[in-house]
């Protein structure tokens, strides 16, 4: 009886042009177009919901918990947390993480100090807000990561309070990731007992697990929580990510609520229950193996782009184990093509799955005919 009007299909047919268009011309943002879920598409048809902690019963049994404890599982691995001891649940991205990591920090270290990075994603400053916590921003060097004098003065003049460092773990522009060990060592200089580490690992933290020589990033270097984006490397229509922390921190914050018949440990109440079903299909089909591929074949074309964009006399650089190529700032038509995301006088694009040397080719390409002036 109801039904769409012929203008409105019409616009969602122009719509889903405009969308197959951007899509093959995406070199400036961490995503992943590459990715097939068809499989699991049914379970879109289910008013679902993974309400509350996935550790725990629900009253609402429409839900991917058990998949979401896996992929919790599996994550933990990954970051070097053995599962027994983990907990944490799929978010909304990273954000969320970030926000339940400093969330924990700020329950476990009320009088914390946070120290970040210049380099830091914007979102660290909104969620320190958010949370009322003190914070200070410390330098960066010129790749991205920490100034690490900078950060020892800063923590030797606050020495009475406790520490709560945010690592960036692949930062948004340079790829940079802050050493863990380095930050370890001036807080055992400095006797600081009361410490916490949060790795904001959005992009780097599905690269480095597969690396042979990662730089230090996990729960064996020290960090306490964690956040992993979905929809970056791994790939997905919506937005998710997973952030990890410690059992026993967890109790530490957890409240029952009856009603839903749920702890209530996560920031939302109702939850996605298709994304963790969505992580949980990309691990089993591709498994460690395949993830390992896919990162090594992403490492390889931003080696490609650098030397490429260097043989044009276009200065290019990556830091270690990142498929974060930076360069000047294009002209705004490249900007625009290729949809970069520039900061000041720089750009950047990143080697996801869908970038293949053809490409970056046709990028370099564009670089040198539209060179700005
Ligand atoms: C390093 C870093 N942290 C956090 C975020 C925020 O992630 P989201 O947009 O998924 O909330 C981003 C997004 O690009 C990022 O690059």
């Amino acid at each position: 009886m109801y039904d769409l009007t012929p203008q409105a299909r019409d616009r969602l047919a122009a719509l889903q042009r405009t969308f197959e268009e951007a899509s093959a011309h995406m070199l400036g943002y961490p995503v992943n177009f590459n990715f097939d879920y068809d499989e699991i598409l049914p379970f879109l048809n289910y008013n679902a919901n993974n309400v509350g902690d996935p550790f725990h019963g629900t009253n609402y049994r429409v839900n991917s918990h058990d998949f979401e404890r896996d992929v919790v599982g599996r994550f933990a691995s990954l970051m070097r947390l053995d599962p027994e001891e983990a907990w944490g649940y799929v978010t909304t991205g990273g954000t969320e993480g970030n926000m339940y990591g400093l969330y924990m920090a700020r329950e476990l270290y009320p009088n914390g100090v946070v120290y970040f990075s210049q380099d830091t994603h914007y979102s660290i400053l909104k969620i320190l807000r958010v949370l009322n916590m003190r914070n200070i921003m410390i330098k960066s060097q010129d790749n991205g990561e920490i100034d690490y004098d900078d950060l020892r003065e800063t923590i030797r003049i606050n020495r009475d309070v406790p520490v709560i460092f945010m690592a960036n773990i692949g930062t948004t522009m340079k790829g940079a990731v802050d050493d863990l060990r380095q930050v370890r060592a001036i807080l055992a200089d400095l006797a600081i007992t009361q410490s916490y580490i949060h790795s904001d690992a959005a992009l780097s933290g599905m690269i480095l697990p597969f690396v042979a020589d990662p730089q230090p990033f996990g729960f064996d270097e020290g960090a306490d929580s964690l956040a992993v984006s979905g929809h970056k490397l791994i790939g997905s229509p919506i937005p998710c990510g997973v952030v990890l922390t410690r059992k026993d921190y967890v109790s530490r914050i957890a409240r029952s609520i009856e009603y839903v018949g749920v702890m209530d440990t996560t920031i939302p109440g109702s939850r996605n229950a298709w994304t963790p079903l969505m992580l949980w299909y990309a691990f089993e089909k591709l498994g460690y193996e395949g993830w390992q591929d896919i990162v090594s074949s992403m490492l390889e074309v931003a080696g490609y782009a650098v030397e490429r964009l260097n043989d044009s006399d276009i200065l290019a650089w990556r830091n270690p184990n990142s498929v974060t190529v930076v360069f000047p700032r294009p002209s705004p038509e490249v900007v625009s093509k290729w949809q970069l995301a520039p900061y000041r006088n720089i750009a950047h694009l990143i080697t996801m799955p869908h970038v293949t040397r053809d490409m970056v080719d046709e990028f370099v390409d564009d670089c040198l005919a539209l060179a700005a002036g």
